[in-house]
Parts: structure tokens; sequence; C-alpha cells
């Protein structure tokens, strides 16, 4: 990729940038020729998602909780700290709700005086369990407020309100990305989601477990997509705020993904099945008209190409 001319070069925040989906962000930042600033307290992300970055001239990392204020000088924000799989949110989760909803006034607090361009990584999980498939934007969503995954889910609607009260009260310039299902190399090794779950249990030849029946669809973004989405997004005319869907709309059960799976690892895995886990989603599924409309974006890596890296990712680290 050619690198941008001094003069375009930004200096760029990136919250959570030591996680999975951050960490591609901070290469892809890197790349265009910007300045790059990761702030990441590290709960769920890690030093070695960034440690190729080390000793780059315009990379630089602060340990930092995001519930607590920032006070920095830099051009755009891209906030992505909240962990993000219901094992890693559910373990402390009023920690998670304080992450997207103090976080979030934080760094609208950061934009605000620095007048300063920000996006939000928002979640599918605001449409909670779907009545309507796919999802678009205008879907107001069917979520449970008092349970298990409600820190998560409720806490990024709440971030959602938030960027848009600052948007219409402060004129400030926002983005919001409803993401969906990614995944790709530097994803977490035992976070309880689907596709690395099934990778590791392919890879060390254990059982792969199915929940309910198998049948329930998921979509899935190879992570390089969904980065394009994000910074297509960043750099939209200002009126563009989102919110806006970026994940891969093909379905695929999960059934269809452990077979997957299993052909690319060369594993003699076979399937177990266990009971549905309480909220689970049954189908989630993106309409991305809204992205291919005013972004020009469409994911362009299908399930088995994006699974190769993964799986040789998984494979470099699987003991
Ligand atoms: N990966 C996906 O499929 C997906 C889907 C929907 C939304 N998202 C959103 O994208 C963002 C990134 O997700 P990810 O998959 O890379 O998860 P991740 O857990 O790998 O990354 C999150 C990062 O945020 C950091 N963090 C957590 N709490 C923090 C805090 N209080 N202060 C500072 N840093 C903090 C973690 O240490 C980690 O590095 C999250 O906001 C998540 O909700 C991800």
């Amino acid at each position: 990729m050619v690198a941008r001319l001094y003069d375009s070069r930004k200096k760029i925040l990136v919250t959570g940038g030591a996680g999975f989906l951050g960490s591609h962000l901070v290469d892809r930042l890197l790349q265009q020729g910007h300045e790059v600033l990761c702030a990441d307290n590290l709960f769920t992300g890690t030093k070695r998602n960034i440690e190729h970055l080390h000793s780059h001239a315009r990379f630089e990392f602060i340990r930092h909780d995001i519930t607590f204020p920032l006070f920095v000088e830099v051009d755009e924000i891209y906030n992505l700290a909240c962990p993000a799989s219901p094992i890693q949110y559910q373990h402390d989760p009023v920690q998670t709700t304080k992450t997207s909803v103090h976080g979030a006034i934080n760094m609208l607090g950061l934009a605000k005086r620095l007048k300063c361009r920000i996006l939000q990584a928002s979640t599918s999980e605001v449409y909670g369990d779907p009545a309507v498939h796919p999802q678009t934007e205008d879907y107001w969503g069917h979520v449970n407020p008092i349970g298990p995954r409600s820190c998560y889910d409720e806490g990024k609607r709440c971030a959602e309100t938030l960027f848009f009260d600052y948007h219409r009260q402060h004129a400030l310039q926002i983005k919001v990305a409803r993401i969906f299902n990614t995944y790709g190399p530097r994803m977490h090794m035992a976070d309880g989601r689907v596709v690395s779950n099934f990778i590791v249990q392919a890879l060390k030849g254990e059982p792969i477990t199915l929940y309910g029946d198998g049948n329930q669809t998921r979509s899935f973004c190879y992570v390089d997509d969904l980065i394009d989405g994000l910074v297509k997004l960043m750099e939209s005319p200002a009126s563009f705020t989102g919110p806006v869907n970026l994940g891969n709309p093909t379905e695929f059960t999960m059934r269809e993904l452990a077979q997957l799976v299993i052909a690319e690892t060369k594993s003699s895995s076979k399937f177990i099945t266990q009971p549905l886990p309480p909220d689970d989603p049954k189908q989630r599924k993106p309409d991305i008209s809204l992205a291919s409309k005013h972004l020009e974006w469409s994911p362009k890596i299908d399930l088995a190409k994006g699974l190769m890296p993964t799986v040789a990712f998984f494979r470099s680290i699987v003991g």
C-alpha cells in the first residue's frame, strides 16, 4: 500500500488498539502513513498483538483504562475498547458497562475538546435476538435489559445514544459502525467464540461442540474486509454518521462452519452437541445496503479463503 503524503498525515487515537480488531486497524493506519496512539488497558488485548510495532517511529502505546479521562492531542479517534466475547464481558459485567458508557463519555469529551471526528465500534448485539431478518439499521432491536448479555448489549446501545446526543447537542462529527461477527488472525484462543472454538478443537483433535441442533446461522466477516469498512466510514462525508452495519451477509449454519474448519485443518475431530446458552440468537445476518450505498463497501473475502490465514495463525499458537 502506498504511504500518504506527509501533509495528509494524521495523529489517530485507537482505543482497544492491542485487541484483535484494534491491532489490525493500527497496522492499516500505519500503512497509510498516519501516526497512531494506541490506548489499551490490556484486559483482553495483549502486547503480543502489537509487539511487531515496538520500534515503529509512528506508533505509540499507552496503558490506559478508558473509564478514566484521557488528555492527548489527536486528529481522529477510533473507539474500540471493550471486551467483545461473552466469556470476557461477563467476567466483570459492571466494568463492561462502565467501559462502554463511561468510556464513551470520556472519548466523546476528548473529541469535543479537540473538535475531532470519532468513530464508535458498536455491535450487531444492539439488535439483541432479532425479530426481523436480515437486520437493517432502522430496526430498534429485541434486547433483554436484565440478562447476562445485557452489560454488553445495553452498554453498547447507551454508547450509541451518547454518540448521537453529542452529535445533536455539540455538533460533533460522529461515525457509528455496527460490527457483525468478525474473525481472523489474532482472535483470542479461548474466548468461547465459535470460529476460534472450532479451529482450536479441530487442531487439537478434540470433539467439535455444536450448540443446539447446529442449524442456527451466523455470518462471518474476515478482519481485513471489516477494517476496510471502518476506515471508509471514518473517511466518509460528515453528513454520513451511521449507524451502519458492517459484516458479511453470507449465512452459514454452525454445522457448515464446522465442516469448513475440518476441511481446512484436515482434522479427524467428530461433532458433539450441547444445549443452547440463554439469550443466544438463533440467526443473525446484516443487511449491508447502507454500507454499500454510502461507503461503496462490501466484503470481498469468503469464509473458506479467510479461514486459511486464521487456521495458520492458530496453528502457530496451539501447543
Ligand atoms: N470481533 C467482533 O466480531 C466484534 C463484533 C462486534 C463488535 N465488536 C467491537 O469491536 C471492538 C473490538 O473488539 P475485538 O474483537 O477486537 O475485542 P478485543 O477484546 O480483542 O479488543 C478489545 C480491546 O479493548 C481493550 N479494553 C477493554 N476494556 C478497556 C478499557 N476499559 N480501557 C481500555 N482498553 C480496554 C482490551 O484490552 C482489548 O485490547 C469492541 O468494542 C467490540 O465490542 C467486535
